[in-house]
């Protein structure tokens, strides 16, 4: 069994986590977790999105939610979906963006209004003007093995969108199981033939809880030689978009299965359990 020496959990708690909850959430609680996340050890987080507020109230505060994060200098990723979701981040100065497009054509649509072909080309001026402000910038292919709407989802569908981010220089690629319905034998063939096609390209691992089956998702990511995995905080979560997904990869079971593997992290579990309730407090699901 491939066990590797070190990962790394990007907290996504604050973003993928609350982006759903249907109660408005104070942007002051949202500064207080994410202070307390950064105090457990995460040097990186997902803490926002720019997108319409029509479609996702709960993300409204973005702009503020960013000058927080800038003035406790941390290293967050705030979610991009268009052009002019990356001017509002470019002036809201994030060192880190996060462009999202799903391999399933019925989910993008859904979620972002367009085709899975009209997203990819919108990412060409992105990542121009991105990587011209120096701004790392994550991909996220949603709905990368099942989709709600369309059901499989065929890796050449994975591959398309894979192609055009690897093409057009993404700093990495995060592959969602965005509804939680992938299993280990999915996870590992996908993952591993990523890795042979895109050597060069650093993957990331984002799993959904709906089924159970997120931590064994990751075990079997890691034997394709994934190192890095989102979580959020006390399993928050669920896609507005994709009926059904409910809560993300919970980062406490994340830390605890790989620090009991002898995996290091840079998260202290102790710091993080202290912040589990105040986060699920959040949540009227959890
Ligand atoms: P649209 O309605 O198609 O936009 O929304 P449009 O281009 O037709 O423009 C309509 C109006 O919206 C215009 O204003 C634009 O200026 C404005 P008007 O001229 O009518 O006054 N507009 C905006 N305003 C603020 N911010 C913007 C923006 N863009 C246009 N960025 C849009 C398109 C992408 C904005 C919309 O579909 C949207 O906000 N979608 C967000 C969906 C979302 O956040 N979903 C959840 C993300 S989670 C996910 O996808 C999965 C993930 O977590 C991975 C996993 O779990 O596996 C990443
Ligand atoms: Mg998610």
């Amino acid at each position: 069994m491939f066990i590797p020496k070190e990962i790394e959990i990007i907290e996504v708690g604050p973003r993928d986590g609350l982006q759903n909850e249907p109660l408005p959430i104070s942007t002051e609680d949202k500064k207080k977790l994410i202070s307390q996340l950064a105090k457990a050890g995460f040097s990186r987080m997902e803490t926002t999105s720019f997108v319409h507020p029509k479609w996702v109230p709960q993300m409204a505060d973005c702009e503020e939610i960013s000058s927080y994060c800038n003035e406790l200098g941390i290293t967050y990723i705030a979610l991009t979906p268009n052009l002019k979701a990356l001017e509002r981040a470019i002036a809201a100065k994030a060192p880190q963006i996060a462009v999202f497009i799903g391999a399933s054509n019925t989910f993008n649509k859904k979620n972002i209004n367009k085709t899975t072909s009209e997203s990819l080309d919108e990412c060409v001026p992105m990542f121009e003007r991105a990587k011209k402000e120096d701004i790392f910038i994550r991909a996220y292919i949603s709905m990368a093995f099942k989709c709600p709407f369309q059901g499989d989802v065929s890796f050449d569908e994975v591959k398309y969108v894979c192609d055009r981010f690897v093409e057009l220089g993404a700093d990495e690629i995060d592959v969602g199981d965005t509804n939680g319905q992938a299993d280990p034998k999915i996870v590992y063939e996908r993952l591993a033939r990523l890795r042979v096609l895109y050597p060069d390209t650093s993957f990331v691992g984002h799993f959904h809880d709906t089924e159970k089956m997120a931590l064994a998702n990751v075990v079997a990511a890691m034997q394709a030689g994934i190192t890095k995995f989102d979580s959020s905080v006390g399993g928050l979560g669920g896609c507005p978009y994709s009926p059904g997904a409910t809560g993300n990869l919970s980062t406490e079971d994340l830390l605890n299965m790989v620090s009991r593997m002898g995996i290091k992290t840079e998260v202290d579990y102790n710091e993080l359990t202290k912040i589990t309730p105040f986060a699920k407090s959040l949540s009227s699901k959890v």
